[in-house]
């Protein structure tokens, strides 16, 4: 991308969102170089003034914005909205980096994780797709071993933050762990009443939920199968063999993914930790055990619980998290948007 002594022009779409502030939280954080920048979101939010590193910024209508002048868009509103409009700012010279499903399984548009296949955000057409949170964790722990010694199958098992599915889903579970608070004997003995549930399929308050997304085929969810499909394109591995299973949790910043990795020849634990402790923005926490509490807020992907495979010897079963909010979303696509401007 050609060097701008100014700075960038520079718009948000999805702004008010959780992974839209996390955005404008990032870019002032690592001083990325805009020069201008725009907030984009729905008729709803549209007038109201957000203080920023930049100023005070007005949120300016999606549905009616003009996308000129923009040289990066970071779209974090929605697939639906992904489709209607990326492409239309992608016309005017803008690069979109979408953090939606929208564009993810098109072989045409790169979809990248920053440490992980930087090379492919460099031949984009406008758009480049940034993965799932889920697989975003997963490979950042996965992804050092698979070049390490040939990534050939792997099973892997979610345990996804309410924050993945919004705003809303953060309200949802703090009102539902408060209307049970108010009758605890009834959540240990029976009894308890249902809460209103109005994002997931049941009460996501002091339960578990396993079934993240939406039924899509043989039995598994469109979240599992984006887990499958991402790992194969991103690792460009098209024969990767994936058994996963995505399960939503009470928790509200920070994604857990326990997998276990089999390769092409057997890899040892520590030769496993020298590969992830080599590799960019991932920490290993080789005497400690990560949580989601630990990871949220901060950038780095942490892998716990390294051990050597039980059932078929050989491989390595791991514990990694990472906050879904930052390098599961919004970090990445600064990432992404940070190799642009390098190269
Ligand atoms: P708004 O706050 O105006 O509804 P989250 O998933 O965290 O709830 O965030 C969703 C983001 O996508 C918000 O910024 C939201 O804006 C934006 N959004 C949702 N629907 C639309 C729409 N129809 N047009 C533009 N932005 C939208």
């Amino acid at each position: 991308m050609k060097a701008k002594p100014g700075g960038y022009n520079v718009a948000i779409v999805g702004a008010t969102g959780a992974v839209g502030r996390t955005m404008l939280d990032i870019l002032a954080s690592r001083e990325f170089p805009v020069g201008s920048l725009r907030l984009l979101a729905s008729s709803r939010s549209a007038g109201s003034v957000v203080e920023t590193a930049w100023g005070d910024v007005t949120i300016e209508d999606l549905a009616i914005a003009d996308p000129a002048g923009i040289d990066i868009a970071l779209f974090s509103a929605g697939a639906e909205r992904s489709r209607a409009f990326a492409p239309a700012f992608a016309d005017t010279g803008a690069v979109v980096i979408d953090n939606s499903s929208a564009f993810r399984s098109d072989p045409t548009i790169p979809l990248v994780v920053a440490g992980v296949n930087n090379h492919a955000a460099l031949s984009h057409d406008g758009i480049i797709a940034n993965p799932n949170c889920t697989t975003m964790v997963a490979l950042m722990g996965v992804a050092p071993l698979a070049r390490t010694a040939g990534l050939r199958r792997m099973t892997a098992t979610s345990y996804q933050s309410v924050s993945g599915s919004g705003m809303a889903a953060m309200d949802e579970l703090a009102d539902q762990v408060a209307w049970f608070q108010k009758d605890r004997d009834a959540l240990i003995f029976g009894g308890w009443e249902e809460p209103e549930v109005t994002i997931y399929a049941r009460p996501i308050g002091w339960n578990v939920i396993p079934f993240a997304g939406d039924m899509a085929e043989d039995g598994y969810t469109n979240e599992e199968l984006k887990l499958v499909n991402e790992s194969r394109k991103i690792l460009d591995l098209p024969d990767l063999a994936v058994e996963p299973t995505c399960v939503r949790v009470p928790v509200m910043v920070g994604h857990g993914i326990a997998a276990s990795c089999y390769f092409d020849r057997p890899l040892g634990v520590e030769e496993a930790i020298e590969a992830i402790q080599g590799s960019p923005g991932v920490q290993v926490w080789a005497d400690r055990v990560a949580t989601p509490l630990d990871s949220a807020g901060i950038d780095d992907v942490l892998v716990s619980r390294i051990r050597p495979t039980l059932s078929e010897p050989g491989g390595i079963s791991l514990w990694a998290v990472g906050d879904n909010l930052r390098k599961g979303a919004a970090l990445n696509t600064i990432e992404i948007a940070e190799i642009l401007i390098a190269h």
